[in-house]
């Protein structure tokens, strides 16, 4: 055996080597010959390349995708504020159509949210008696925007009467993340908020009692900073009332835009209520 031959053979790629035969033909991108490999259709070596590097690159991208859709998620999943676990499986499929009103009413929630996927920055009122679907249906709304939105955007369901009762309690626990500043910060970065049950926070059964300065201060700096983001607010009360809670300047601020975006439920029944007394 010459020296020639004991290094082909003893070496895999020289293997290779041979195997991979020159063709005459070209690649018309690169003007390279095309390479034939095991008696298989020859190929341009520089077009595989790039072929594998361009999986490469999606492979790259679908994985920061996904890395992002997971943190937004996070978002509402984590960051919200409220107890009513029942909430986290609210959706626009589970919503039962059960007369008139609550069909009309998915209807426009789900106009709505489209507009909201689609940029529009106006606010959303759910008003009307309670258990009949206003969390839920606005639970809903997040959830369609914060899954299809691309770029991703931070949706955030807060209960205003928990949120402030946590806030309250950051007075005296000084380890506690629920400081007034924190989710003043929190509320004003959500793309798109829910504020749900104004009016709860006050405490009050009948709807004379007025806000405290507190409760003011921290709703007026909430939606003065979220002048130019979209907020769905849910209420058992009638405007009537709110005004009678609430300072005028703050009203206005939670009506930006609410002209024919107002879903009120006059009609339907409490959806909690199953035994009849
Ligand atoms: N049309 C519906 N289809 C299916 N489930 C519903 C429907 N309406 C309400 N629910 C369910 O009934 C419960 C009460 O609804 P929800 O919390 O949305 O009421 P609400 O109007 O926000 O009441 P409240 O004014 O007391 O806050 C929830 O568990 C909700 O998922
Ligand atoms: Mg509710
Ligand atoms: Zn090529």
């Amino acid at each position: 055996m010459t020296q020639q031959n004991t290094t082909t053979f003893s070496s895999v790629g020289a293997v290779l080597q041979e195997r991979l035969k020159e063709t005459d033909e070209t690649c018309p991108i690169h003007k390279i010959n095309l390479i034939s490999a095991f008696g298989k259709a020859s190929i341009c070596m520089e077009c595989g390349r790039e072929a594998i590097a361009k999986r490469d690159q999606e492979l790259a991208e679908e994985t920061m995708k996904e890395h992002v859709k997971r943190k937004t998620q996070y978002w509402l999943e984590r960051r919200s504020v409220f107890l009513d676990e029942t909430l986290r499986k609210a959706s626009f499929e589970n919503y039962k159509e059960d007369d008139e009103e609550t069909a009309r009413n998915k209807e426009q929630a789900l106009k709505i949210a489209r507009e909201y996927f689609s940029g529009a920055t106006y606010n959303t009122i759910f008003t009307g008696k309670p258990g009949t679907g206003k969390s839920h249906l606005s639970m809903s709304m997040l959830k369609v925007v914060n899954e299809h939105s691309e770029p991703f955007r931070k949706c955030l369901f807060v209960s205003i009467d928990e949120l402030m009762r946590r806030i309250k309690d950051s007075f005296k626990n000084k380890d506690s993340q629920y400081t007034e500043q924190r989710m003043i910060e929190l509320l004003t970065g959500a793309d798109l908020l829910v504020i749900d049950d104004l009016g709860a926070e006050t405490g009050a059964i009948d709807s004379d009692k007025a806000a405290s300065n507190f409760t003011t201060k921290t709703l007026y700096a909430i939606v003065n900073g979220r002048a130019n983001k979209p907020t769905i607010i849910t209420t058992n009360l009638n405007s009537k009332e709110l005004t009678k809670m609430y300072d005028s300047k703050l009203i206005s601020r939670m009506f930006r835009g609410a002209e024919g975006h107002i879903i009120s439920f006059k009609e339907t029944n409490d959806k909690r209520i199953s035994v009849e007394f």
